[in-house]
């Protein structure tokens, strides 16, 4: 109910709403529509009272609820349940209890804060309130589990995009991390739960930093992430980024799922990737060796030619890639 009255609310544009309209809309009794108004209220949303004229909504929070994202969203249905809350220790573990449970494919589980974000390789992720994105897609998709590490390419040509869309150029560093400025803005954490031949559910877990300041950062941090609010001087809109994103992401990979297209999201990681023609640091099974990043293949592995003139494309999962001195 006070979803659907703060949709009115909306629906108004900031044009008052009589208490008698909401309750014949939704049979409910004014003191139910006070109390439905003061919930709202708490989410951060300022609504003005006025006797004998009703309410009306001033301004909305900068909140990453369905509500707020909805009237942005082009998706299908990915998006199209958003599960929200205030804190949480990792959206990623949140998200494969939900699918273990059955979860819709396309929910997404969004966390204002995590207290115990996750990267890969057992790392943990920074993820303060408010500052940035971090979400975790919950996905079914019907294809053979070592196909899977496309999805995060996918992931990652959609945040460029959106990034691009917002007029920031941002870069990929295969296969999961996008670079702003020559340091981490985001990073994509993908776990599966698969049997031999079939897929249960992926969730493709997203951190972007969207808002942080740099006193967000440890100083060792400092050197290697950033956000976009540090690069660009001001506060990025969460929630326009998020939902640009969600529609970017379902548009590719409904051409991988629907099609057994992954065309152009190849091209988008070619085109903005930060490793082709550098040097890199390959490491494998804790041994690193050093090679030249040649190019994307079309099935999106990553060519690499070693010293010694050995040709390898490498495939995502099996190996961490790193530049030389830097981060890329
Ligand atoms: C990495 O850079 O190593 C991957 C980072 C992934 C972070 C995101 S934030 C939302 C989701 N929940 C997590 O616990 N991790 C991912």
């Amino acid at each position: 109910m006070k979803e659907e009255i703060l949709k009115l609310l909306k629906e108004k544009q900031g044009c008052f709403v009589s208490g008698q309209e909401i309750s014949d809309k939704f049979g409910v009794s004014r003191t139910a529509i006070w109390k439905y108004i003061n919930a709202i209220k708490e989410q951060g949303y300022e609504i003005e009272a006025v006797s004998k004229k009703g309410y009306r909504l001033i301004t909305s929070p900068d909140i990453l609820t369905y509500e707020e994202i909805e009237p942005l969203l082009k998706t299908k249905y990915i998006g199209r349940k958003i599960l929200y809350f205030d804190s949480l220790d990792s959206t990623n573990t949140k998200a494969k209890d939900l699918a273990g449970s059955g979860e819709l494919d396309g929910a997404v589980v969004i966390s204002e804060e995590q207290t115990m974000g996750k990267g890969r390789l057992g790392r943990s992720f920074i993820s303060p309130k408010g500052k940035g994105i971090w979400m975790s897609i919950i996905l079914r998709p019907e294809i053979e589990p070592q196909s899977a590490a496309i999805i995060t390419q996918i992931a990652a040509a959609a945040i460029n995009l959106a990034a691009y869309e917002m007029g920031i150029r941002t870069y990929i560093k295969w296969p999961n991390d996008i670079i702003l400025n020559n340091k981490k803005l985001c990073g994509i954490l993908t776990e599966m739960n698969a049997e031999l031949t079939n897929i249960n559910y992926a969730i493709m877990g997203i951190g972007i930093n969207a808002n942080l300041d740099i006193e967000d950062y440890t100083e060792k941090v400092r050197k290697c992430a950033t956000s976009l609010k540090i690069e660009t001087g001001k506060s990025i809109n969460r929630k326009e980024l998020l939902a640009r994103f969600l529609n970017n992401f379902e548009d590719l990979y409904e051409e991988f799922i629907i099609k057994d297209d992954i065309k152009r999201t190849i091209k988008i990681c070619r085109e903005n990737s930060i490793l082709i023609g550098r040097e890199i640091n390959v490491i494998k099974r804790g041994n690193t060796v050093r090679a030249k990043a040649l190019d994307l293949n079309d099935e999106g592995l990553l060519v690499v030619e070693y010293e010694n003139g050995k040709i390898e494309s490498l495939i995502s999962g099996e190996v961490s890639v790193r530049g030389l001195q830097n981060y890329v």
